[in-house]
């Protein structure tokens, strides 16, 4: 099966990009299943009940998470019942460990695990944290989505779950990485990237983060407006030998 996995979602015109685009898309690249992290849909911070229906809408089966994951306080009341994979290492909260997509008679688990490297959350040890969901998953495929800041934490979890599971596909830095591999048949990649202005740093307004490193005053800072946007992902085949290529595309709004 061929998936294809997009990297954070920054702010709903991307949403707008995705309806015009993903189609095409999907056949240009015969892609049979979309993924996605969704953490900065809305408003570059957490997700909505209205933007986790319009993606739903356009066909993507499966949404992960981050540290904005709970950032819009309405998400508490519809992810237990969403097809959202909540960073599981998370002491307590709502939403599911491991979620399961099926497609073709064949069981995807997907799990969403958060680094603790740089940011400053109270977290369980994703290490032991996957350690125990792989005593429960029953599938055919895993995929897990690590959000994460350090690039050697992503790749230390990835060498020690080579071999374990499906693909382990880094999000949170919004900068797509050229080091896609697979080892055990592990497909590997430290960052996915984002899919949102390009003309951005990391999807928010320049002049204001900007002025923020100048300043060093925290002033709260909007997802930028742009005309041009990237949409940054992996696509995923997964079958006997699992294969993983980088997919970037740009389009003008
Ligand atoms: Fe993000
Ligand atoms: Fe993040």
């Amino acid at each position: 099966m061929r998936i294809l996995y997009l990297g954070d979602i920054v702010g709903e015109q991307t949403i707008r990009v995705l309806k015009d685009h993903l189609e095409e898309i999907k056949k240009e690249h015969h892609i049979h299943l979309v993924f996605c992290n969704a953490e900065n849909t809305t408003k570059g911070k957490g997700l909505s009940f209205k933007h986790y229906k319009e993606l739903k809408s356009l066909g993507i089966s499966a949404m992960t998470l981050g540290n904005h994951a709970f950032s819009k306080s309405e998400i508490r009341e519809f992810i237990d019942d969403a097809t959202i994979a909540r960073p599981a290492n998370f002491p307590k909260a709502s939403g599911k460990e491991i979620l399961y997509v099926q497609f073709n008679r064949q069981t995807i688990a997907i799990v969403n695990l958060l680094g603790r490297i740089f940011l400053n959350l109270s977290l369980d040890c994703p290490f032991a944290t996957m350690e125990r969901l792989l005593k429960q998953i029953h599938a055919d495929k895993v995929i897990v989505d690590f959000h994460g800041e350090a690039t050697s934490e992503k790749k230390a979890f990835f060498y020690h779950f080579a071999g374990q599971v499906d693909a382990i596909l880094g999000t949170h830095t919004h900068i797509q990485t050229a080091d896609e591999q697979v080892e055990n048949n592990t497909c590997y990649i430290t960052d996915m990237g984002m899919c949102g202005p390009k003309d951005s740093v990391l999807g928010l307004d320049t002049e204001k983060i900007i002025e923020r490193f100048q300043t060093g005053v925290y002033e709260p800072v909007s997802v930028a407006e742009g005309k041009i946007y990237q949409l940054n992902g992996v696509i995923l085949d997964l079958d006997q030998k699992n294969h993983i290529e980088r997919f970037t595309a740009e389009y003008t709004l």
